[in-house]
């Protein structure tokens, strides 16, 4: 199927899935043990059912919003996702950052970018922020802010829903690993998509030394990218070692990976600005809740102190509809728009959020609402609890 004849995610999905070897298909695509939580924060969306006010003049529909300080077009952004390169060799963040230029929307890069954060900046001249993770070395950590913020990151987001790294058996069953290791069973996942395989042999080789913007202490010297992470994570992280990270950031903070009221009035206790509800899309605790299902306790606790970012299973504009519906300032798209990549490239990437703007802006009028402050919790059904 050619990019342009995708008619919405499901068929980037399906696009990305006959471009990439399996391994990598799976690791976008997959999620923690039996992906209860994969499954469920998709189909959930489904059981909130929509009224509409009618009559109304829908002929124009302003979209725009201010998500953690930073005014953008449309209220829906691109999530950080590691090691990028992995579904597009040659050009990996710098698509996605290019993307998210052309489509004028933020661009949240991960601390575990296959680029150096200064490309990946210049790819992308508009809003960007940055992520990361509560790394053992606190240097690398400094190192790492000191050089976004030159670079021109004006948004921190500390992801904190990973103690450990989640139980996602797609992974070891298709003996994948970052960077790729040699073997027999690699090697014929690769060579069924000779597409990918020249697109990594002409690109400069995924090696943990790409990983450069983790340098500043000892990342990236040994172990590879998993054997970095595996050193620098710990599991003894409290919220008393989030709270230097905050002082040591100049800007706008979002804590990412919420999923309880009480967690999200400790994140503004620190000084975040945003709370980000997420359960990283199914690929940390199996059967965590539906994101949507969360949002009016998060909303609750917040009570207007800091802004809500909600992400999970976005795969429909009325899906962005329905989360700001429930108190979502913001909503972050992962596989959606990496379904995009691995289909298309940056072209991909843009096919993606355009599918979904214009899914959102005929929902938006469907409801009779031209602007986001429209989209009101009444027009909602919840299911019982
Ligand atoms: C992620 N996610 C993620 N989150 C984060 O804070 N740092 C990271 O490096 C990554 N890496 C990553 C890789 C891949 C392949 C995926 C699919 C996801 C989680 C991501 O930001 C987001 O929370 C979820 O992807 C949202 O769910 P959906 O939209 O993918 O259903």
């Amino acid at each position: 199927m050619k990019l342009n004849r995708a008619t919405n995610i499901h068929d980037l999905r399906s696009m990305a899935k006959a471009r990439l070897p399996r391994m990598v298909f799976d690791y976008i695509d997959g999620g923690a043990e039996d992906e209860v939580t994969l499954k469920h924060s998709v189909t959930r969306f489904d059981d909130y059912q929509l009224t509409w006010r009618t009559l109304r003049d829908v002929s124009k529909i302003d979209c725009s919003t201010t998500i953690m300080g930073q005014k953008t077009r449309l209220p829906f952004f691109i999530s950080p996702t590691a090691s990028t390169r992995l579904f597009h060799p040659a050009k990996g963040e710098l698509a996605m950052a290019g993307a998210a230029d052309t489509k004028k929307v933020i661009y949240a890069c991960s601390t575990l970018a296959s680029q150096p954060l200064e490309a990946i900046a210049e790819a992308n001249p508009g809003p960007k922020w940055v992520q990361l993770y509560v790394w053992r070395d606190k240097q690398i950590v400094k190192t790492f802010l000191k050089r976004a913020k030159a670079a021109g990151f004006t948004g921190c987001v500390l992801t904190v829903d990973m103690p450990v790294a989640g139980n996602r058996e797609r992974d070891p069953r298709n003996h994948f690993s970052i960077p790729p290791t040699p073997n027999l069973k690699v090697a014929s996942q690769v060579l069924a998509r000779p597409r990918w395989l020249w697109d990594l042999m002409r690109s400069p080789k995924i090696t943990p030394a790409n990983f450069t913007h983790l340098r500043g202490g000892n990342a990236g010297q040994t172990g590879g990218v998993i054997g970095f992470v595996n050193e620098q994570f710990s599991r003894s992280i409290t919220w008393d070692d989030v709270s230097w990270m905050r002082d040591a950031w100049d800007g706008g903070f979002a804590i990412k990976g919420i999923s309880r009221g009480e967690d999200a009035e400790r994140a503004i206790e620190i000084g975040a600005n945003a709370v980000w509800v997420s359960n990283h899309g199914g690929r940390q605790l199996d059967t965590a809740v539906p994101v949507i299902d969360l949002l009016p306790e998060i909303a609750e606790a917040v009570a207007g102190r800091a802004d809500i970012i909600a992400d999970g299973g976005v795969r429909r504009g009325a899906h962005v509809a329905k989360l700001l519906m429930r108190g979502a300032t913001g909503v972050a798209l992962g596989r959606a728009s990496l379904y995009g990549l691995g289909a298309g490239g940056q072209r991909g990437v843009e096919k993606a959020l355009s599918i979904l703007e214009d899914e959102f802006r005929r929902t938006m009028a469907l409801l009779g609402a031209t602007r986001l402050e429209e989209l009101d919790p009444d027009l909602l059904r919840a299911p019982k609890a």
